[in-house]
């Protein structure tokens, strides 16, 4: 009996976390799409996440090897051993890179927080670290989410307070450039022309965080990365003037990154697909970085079967509404098994179950449903946009 068990378990895949058929991998390449997920090194030696990462996904992340407190841990040293990992991971795989993120308020370490730093000592720290990190990935990570979260939800169209605007920052009204302390920061051509725009816009310092970056690699795509600015909102609609602005301006921009951590099973899957229409019509990629659905738990963590199957439908829309915009060219969810996500500790363990496989690697009804959404093939385009 139990050989039985085990050669039908063998055979369908069940508990053992192969599935017969195509992977999301194979199904992404046929439609042109890129399916990627956020990767922590330390679970690439685990046996089971390296062969689902492997097998299902084209595309990968860094979750938080890339943030400054683990790759630029002190002023004068940059580490980047825990990235590298999952850069030679995804070359022998021939996966693609996204990196995450060069500018943000989070994470940052306390040498740089609590360094009461001029205007201008932080310009020429940022514009450093933009240029060694992008730099030493040149050519090897296609995109990145250059500027994460900069807009503030509490009072629409405006920026958040972060180090990096205004405290004292290099983006506060007047600020915008050269220094507090009368040095100018850079002599580059991107300095001259927001001098003969005066003060500039308020935005003013993630236009100069793109052009750093684009120096240090002018062919990677270079995004800017939102959280719950998916539907059309106060918040998208600011993110849609200042990319409208940076197009007409030429600052190289590519595309905008939709977050898409959703927690409401019902989330209006309209107006996201409105908010990407928008986008790629002015010309800009976009890319689903982040998305988790987050399903209320019990104390094992396990969620109810019917939310599970609600989450796969949420899952379905949001990629067919992907899949409908040619620009709307990558869906990455925030890692990919509930064995490893945010979800967990950033609800204090009310929420968790929200990525399209288990603790186990099994496939969960989510994983069917990215799976079928992303089978129509789109072959107008390239994988790698
Ligand atoms: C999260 C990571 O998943 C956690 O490991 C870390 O402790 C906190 O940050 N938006 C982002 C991501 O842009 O970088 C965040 O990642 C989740 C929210």
């Amino acid at each position: 009996m139990k050989w039985l068990i085990f050669i039908l378990a063998a055979a369908t895949g069940v508990g053992s976390g192969i599935h017969s058929g195509e992977s999301l991998r194979e199904a992404a390449q046929k439609s042109g799409m890129l399916i990627g997920t956020a990767v922590r090194p330390c679970a690439l030696s685990e046996v089971a996440y390296a062969s689902t990462l492997a097998r299902e996904y084209n595309m990968v992340e860094p979750e938080d090897a890339l943030k400054w407190e683990v790759v630029h841990p002190e002023r004068d040293s940059l580490d980047f051993s825990q990235a590298d990992q999952i850069v030679d991971f995804a070359k022998r795989h021939g996966m693609k890179i996204r990196g995450h993120t060069l500018v943000w308020r989070r994470q940052n370490p306390k040498w740089l927080t609590e360094g009461r730093y001029t205007s201008g000592q932080l310009a020429e720290i940022l514009e450093k670290h933009i240029k060694t990190v992008v730099g030493h990935y040149r050519g090897r990570v296609f995109a990145w989410d250059v500027v994460n979260e900069a807009f503030d939800e509490l009072h629409p169209g405006t920026l958040r307070s972060t180090i990096w605007h205004d405290q004292p920052g290099i983006g506060a009204p007047g600020n915008g450039i050269g220094s507090s302390d009368g040095r100018q920061a850079s002599s580059e051509p991107a300095d001259t022309e927001l001098a003969a725009r005066g003060s500039g816009q308020p935005y003013s310092y993630i236009e100069r965080c793109f052009r750093w970056a684009h120096e240090a690699d002018p062919e990677a795509l270079l995004f800017y990365n939102e959280a719950e600015a998916e539907v059309i909102n106060p918040k998208s609609d600011a993110i849609y003037a200042m990319v409208r602005d940076f197009r007409e301006r030429g600052v190289p921009i590519d595309g905008v990154g939709l977050q898409m951590h959703i927690v409401n099973l019902y989330a209006d899957v309209a107006s996201i697909s409105d908010n990407i229409e928008r986008f790629t019509a002015l010309g800009m990629l976009v890319h689903i970085t982040e998305m988790d659905v987050a399903l209320p738990v019990d104390a094992e963590g396990n969620a109810s079967a019917k939310d599970l199957q609600l989450q796969a439908d949420v899952y379905r829309q949001i990629a067919s509404a992907c899949l409908s915009h040619p620009g709307c060219t990558a869906i990455q969810t925030w890692g990919f098994t509930d064995k490893y996500s945010w979800i967990g500790s950033h609800s204090k363990k009310t929420h968790g179950a929200a990525l399209p496989f288990d603790r186990n690697y099994r496939a969960k009804p989510a994983y069917e449903a990215l799976r079928k959404a992303l089978a129509p093939a789109r072959e107008s385009l390239v994988v790698g946009r």
